[in-house]
């Protein structure tokens, strides 16, 4: 239903310009990209590019389209997919439903999007396949984001290795034409394996890494038996993670903080953590499309009264969150 409502808004867009929160403060930037805001759209929402660039008329300041293939797949068999609202947490087993390269190139190229600040996410199992969706969709996209991390593609986890990582940002980095993003997994048990793959990322070239994906659980409501936990309960490994992997990492490489993102003090403390953007999937699944415009305006106007002028300066401050706020 919200995707339908998202896809036939336009006519109540002009409205929602209106209450957009637009201040010079709240700028960041993704490598080179500048983005209006440090909230995003993340993966998968919009699993087959039919809403992202409203969501931007929601006032989100960058949005990264559901995980494309270089073929069409349907996914995992049903069930794969449950809320449970007393935690606000989602578990998914959706296996990359897609319509496939083909597919979607023909949608992108039917808009000017690059200046919409709409990021490409892909994925597959061989690299040859990768590499194919990064060049044809480059053209497209102010960005690329690498999943290798979803919890529900088995074969994925042969990029964990650091060898074969490395073989496939290589090859991915010669040829790229727009920066590149790897969304990492969360490594729960083994937290230097993380470490480890972020030191690959930089050392590829790469511009940053998103961290990171849902969380692998096990759950026998699924079809398949297991799953990604997303939402409230991953956000304290999302803030740990995000800020071990800033120590390591000099200022100018990108992290973008992703998992259990809902208030403005989950965005506050990761940016003040050394996060440059945030990514959103069960916070709007919970809160509403309204969720960045909601936070934005409170960024605002915290900044305002404890005189910080912008998301730069929060950055890696280590400043705490205005207890009063
Ligand atoms: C139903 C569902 C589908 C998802 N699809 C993708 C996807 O296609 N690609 C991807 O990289 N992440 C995907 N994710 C992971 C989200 O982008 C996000 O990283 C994760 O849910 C943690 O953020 P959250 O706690 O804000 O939901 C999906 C998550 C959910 C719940």
């Amino acid at each position: 239903m919200a995707e339908t409502f998202l896809k036939f808004s336009f006519p109540i867009n002009p409205l929602l310009k209106l209450i957009e929160i637009k201040h010079d403060s709240l700028s960041s930037s993704i490598g080179k990209i500048k983005v209006p805001n440090p909230i995003g759209v993340a993966a998968g929402l919009d699993k087959n590019y039919k809403t992202s660039i409203n969501y931007l008329n929601f006032g989100f300041g960058f949005a990264v389209t559901g995980t494309i293939l270089s073929h069409q797949n349907f996914g995992n068999p049903k069930p794969r997919l449950f809320r449970d609202f007393d935690n606000k947490s989602i578990v998914n087993s959706l296996g990359f439903p897609s319509e496939g390269l083909n597919t979607i190139k023909k949608k992108f190229s039917n808009l000017e999007i690059e200046e919409k600040r709409i990021f490409a996410s892909i994925s597959g199992l061989k690299i040859d396949e990768i590499i194919r969706c990064l060049e044809e969709l480059s053209p497209f996209v102010a960005g690329i984001e690498l999943n290798i991390s979803s919890p529900n593609t088995q074969g994925l986890k042969n990029f964990h290795n650091l060898k074969n990582l490395d073989k496939l940002l290589n090859a991915l980095n010669k040829n790229k034409t727009k920066p590149l993003i790897v969304k990492l997994p969360p490594s729960i048990e083994d937290p230097n394996n993380l470490i480890e793959m972020v030191k690959c990322v930089q050392d590829s070239g790469s511009e940053g890494v998103v961290i990171s994906n849902s969380h692998p659980v096990q759950d026998s409501k699924l079809s398949i038996g297991f799953g990604g936990l997303s939402g409230k309960p991953i956000y304290e490994h999302t803030l740990k993670m995000v800020s071990r992997v800033r120590k390591i990492v000099n200022n100018d490489f990108t992290i973008i903080g992703s998992g259990g993102i809902t208030t403005t003090k989950d965005v506050w403390k990761l940016i003040a953590s050394g996060a440059n953007a945030v990514q959103i999937y069960s916070g709007v699944v919970y809160e509403g499309p309204f969720i960045a415009s909601k936070i934005n305006k409170n960024l605002k106007n915290i900044f305002i009264s404890n005189k910080i002028s912008s998301v730069k300066e929060l950055f890696c401050s280590e400043a705490p969150f205005p207890s009063n706020d």
